[in-house]
């Protein structure tokens, strides 16, 4: 999935409970082994009925069992718990979480669970009705009092003819998170329920013709990161995208989308007035062809014609001027991004410092471009410039753990009010 930046082998230890989405959970078991870590699964006797213990034992390289009276002399129930890194479980059923949250310890994963002191994942899947239980509800809220991560999960198609909330996250998404707790085990506190984000991702596409564009080379990572993250962290997310490399979908996420300027512009215009937060994450284009034609541009004998631009609506500039006139809140922070090269004048922090000033934002995530960095990558660095005058550097990292640092920078701006123009929350 990516490159990976110094990584060190760690135990992981993969819970698999009795639900139909086990079956998808082999590629995450893969993930983790092929990034050179230490991976032992945990199936429960429920979840063998739906996937064999060999498919596990061949895809982590280890043995698979289920009870703690198997190789006694080794205490399995306790050592695997005590050296785990981290835990994950996939799927958590409605049942493996009321026994997780009672603190039962009636098989080797429940057991497991409560001698580990890492940071646990759990990743539920069932249906709607039984996601939605009041019981259920209950025992996801115990568990994250008890420290741990509960994913939200994805909605869409279930395992029979209905749909809704509560499908498996996509198991590239579960990796993500699983590596994000790796490299900081605080990094998804339930910290954000209720607040209202609103996400732009990606790149604009203008059109030329029906075959042709101007676009750029976003990938979308970062924003869908930011929203990724957001959203396990309780907020209520809404993501406007655009044209992205192919980026599974963030589980919890409303996601709309766009594929102009003036698409996105119409949709942030509308949704900002509702919004708490407001990050502008997508690569923007600044120019459209004045002329869009309904047929193919043929090639001519006198050459190619001129393409005559015209300027884009400034998004980021408009949220701000929205917001000094009244009609987006002033508590609502704004943030937004800078791609910069640099050049011998001027250094990518000068530039990014002087965009700040100009679009009036809260907080400017810098990234320095150019030479193989930030687009298309999955590791990034850069720094977080915020209107009161703060400058953070952004270690090399996940671009998901660089959401969550610009999370938590965000959460700052709101609590302290120190944003631009000295707004309150
Ligand atoms: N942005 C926007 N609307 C535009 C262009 C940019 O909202 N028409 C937003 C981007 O989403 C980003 C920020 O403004 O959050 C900075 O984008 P960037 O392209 O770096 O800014 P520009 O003002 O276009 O500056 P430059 O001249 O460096 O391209």
């Amino acid at each position: 999935m990516g490159e990976n930046v110094g990584t060190t082998r760690k135990n992981i230890v993969i819970g698999v409970g009795g639900g139909i989405a086990a079956y998808k959970v082999g590629s995450v078991v893969r993930h983790f082994t092929e990034a050179g870590h230490h991976v032992r699964v945990i199936p429960t006797e429920s979840a063998l009925k739906f996937v064999g213990a060999a498919t596990f034992e061949a895809l982590s390289g280890n043995p698979v069992s289920t009870e703690v009276f198997a190789d006694v002399p080794r205490v399995p129930h306790v050592r695997l718990g005590q050296e785990a890194d981290l835990v994950l479980i996939a799927p958590a059923t409605a049942d493996l979480m009321a026994r997780a949250a009672s603190g039962r310890a009636d098989d080797l994963l429940t057991s497991t669970l409560l001698t580990a002191r890492c940071p646990v994942l759990f990743v539920p899947a069932m249906h709607t009705e039984m996601w939605e239980h009041p019981a259920t509800q209950a025992n996801v809220s115990t568990l994250r009092e008890h420290g741990a991560t509960v994913m939200t999960p994805a909605s869409g198609r279930l395992t029979g003819v209905d749909t809704g909330a509560g499908r498996l996250p996509d198991p590239q998404e579960i990796s993500l998170l699983g590596e994000l707790l790796l490299d900081r085990p605080d990094a998804l506190p339930y910290d954000l329920a209720g607040v209202k984000f609103l996400i732009s991702a990606g790149g604009t596409r203008e059109p030329l013709d029906p075959v042709r564009y101007l676009g750029n080379r976003s990938s979308g990572k970062q924003g869908y990161a930011l929203a990724r993250a957001a959203a396990q962290r309780g907020a209520q997310v809404t993501m406007v995208a655009g044209a992205t490399s192919n980026l599974p979908d963030p589980a919890g996420v409303e996601i709309i989308r766009i594929a102009t300027a003036a698409q996105l512009a119409d949709e942030i215009g509308k949704r900002a007035p509702e919004t708490d937060v407001v990050i502008m994450a997508a690569a923007v284009a600044d120019f459209r062809p004045v002329q869009v034609s309904d047929a193919k541009i043929k090639k001519s004998d006198s050459g190619p014609a001129p393409i005559e631009l015209t300027t884009n609506p400034d998004i980021l500039a408009g949220l701000v001027a929205a917001r000094r006139s009244g009609s987006v809140p002033r508590s609502t922070a704004i943030v937004g991004f800078a791609a910069e090269t640099g050049d011998l004048q001027h250094g990518v922090l000068d530039h990014g410092r002087a965009k700040l000033a100009r679009k009036g934002c809260d907080l400017l995530v810098v990234n320095a471009v150019g030479e193989g960095k930030a687009f298309g990558m999955d590791h990034n660095t850069g720094w977080i410039l915020a209107a009161g005058g703060e400058e953070t550097a952004l270690p090399l990292g996940s671009k998901t753990l660089m959401a969550t640092r610009i999370l938590d920078a965000i959460n700052a701006v709101r609590t302290d009010g120190v944003g631009a123009e000295g707004r309150c929350p």
